[in-house]
């Protein structure tokens, strides 16, 4: 059985962060160490999709602002503050559309926020004590996330068939959270209760997360997987080899809108239109309930090069116009249900969301 540890902290509040390298997944498995207080290394691994997926984002980003305070553990009060501040802030300009990045940095800001107050109740200030306070948040995050994709896994197996073909989109694994997976999640739970799963999976243009990490991650841990070109899934719909799609999402609307990797609401359509249910499965640090719909969604556009030259070979002409959206908005309209740790939002409405996530 695959144990996968997609992020690691070694040792105390002066340790290192280390994170699989999923750039150079599936041909090599390489991990890469954050240490010395370089959080330009932890930006750089997530701007540059080494660690990718909402949740691990969130995750890498808690332990990013530990290795940030890491060159102010003799500091004063003000100074550890000012740092703390300015790394939480940098950090956070990564990547604009998974909010679970933004939702980790506000606990750990909190965390922060909490232990000045009870400093200064008792007029001393020690650096050190402040640096593993905020340790303890990102590990209590990251353990969190353990927790989470397993509950969710275990809400949203119930929805699958036993015998049935599961599309999915992207890659919501293990890789993309701290162990387990979200949408593989799900998957992964179905199969422990017995049930016999074929997995579909698209390859994800431009960066083919579905090939290069779905693809592995199944095949790791001995589930059935079928890769398709992403231009595949309406065929593969119509011929009635897909009973069900489950993916992953990187930010919840308060009205249910999901936005998740480019072309899953390519997917959520063709599945409205064979009559398939659309599952999204995802934590409750991925809804922004700030937001009315999808419209105000952030969508992060990348380089030209992902498209017109990836992964090393030009697959294009040299300066031919290009877009490139990362993400896209999936209508409420077409999702069936969205699996949460606190149980399943059925019709999706803004009143069933706010009821399951009161729970
Ligand atoms: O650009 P990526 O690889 O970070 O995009 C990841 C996705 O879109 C996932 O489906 C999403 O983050 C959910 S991960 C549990």
């Amino acid at each position: 059985m695959l144990n996968l540890k997609t992020i690691r902290w070694c040792g105390d509040a002066t340790g290192s962060l280390i994170l699989i390298d999923q750039t150079l997944l599936p041909l090599e498995f390489r991990e890469v160490e954050c240490a010395n207080g370089d959080v330009e290394k932890v930006w750089e691994a997530i701007r540059s999709l080494r660690v990718r997926g909402a949740p691990a984002i969130g995750i890498a980003a808690a332990y990013g602002v530990c290795l940030g305070v890491q060159n102010v553990l003799e500091a004063d009060e003000e100074t550890f503050f000012a740092k703390f501040y300015e790394v939480a802030e940098y950090l956070a300009s990564s990547r604009p559309t998974a909010v679970n990045l933004f939702w980790a940095l506000d606990r750990m800001k909190k965390t922060a926020e909490d232990f000045r107050l009870v400093m200064k109740l008792t007029h001393s200030f020690h650096p050190r004590e402040a640096a593993n306070r905020l340790l303890m948040e990102a590990q209590r995050i990251h353990d969190e996330d353990r927790a989470i994709c397993r509950a969710i896994g275990d809400f949203g197996a119930e929805l699958i068939p036993d015998g049935a073909g599961v599309l999915t989109h992207c890659n919501a694994g293990g890789l993309a959270t701290a162990d387990y997976g979200t949408a593989l999640g799900v998957i992964f739970s179905a199969v422990a209760e017995g049930k016999k799963i074929h997995v579909y999976a698209d390859e994800t243009r431009p960066l083919l997360q579905g090939a290069r990490l779905t693809s592995w991650e199944l095949m790791q841990r001995e589930i059935p997987v079928t890769l398709i070109c992403d231009s595949m899934a309406a065929l593969v719909m119509r011929e009635g080899k897909v009973q069900a799609c489950v993916v992953g999402a990187d930010r919840i609307a308060s009205n249910g809108d999901v936005a998740n990797k480019i072309g899953t609401y390519m997917v959520a359509a063709l599945a409205h239109l064979h009559g398939i249910p659309f599952y999204v499965a995802a934590p409750e640090s991925t809804f922004d309930l700030s937001l009315e719909s999808g419209d105000s969604i952030p969508i992060e556009e990348r380089g030209a090069e992902e498209i017109i030259c990836g992964f090393g070979k030009q697959t294009a002409p040299t300066g031919v116009r290009v877009y490139n959206p990362a993400f896209d908005v999936t209508p409420a309209k077409f999702v069936s249900a969205i699996i949460t740790e606190k149980g399943i939002i059925s019709p999706v409405t803004k009143e069933n969301i706010r009821q399951i996530l009161e729970k």
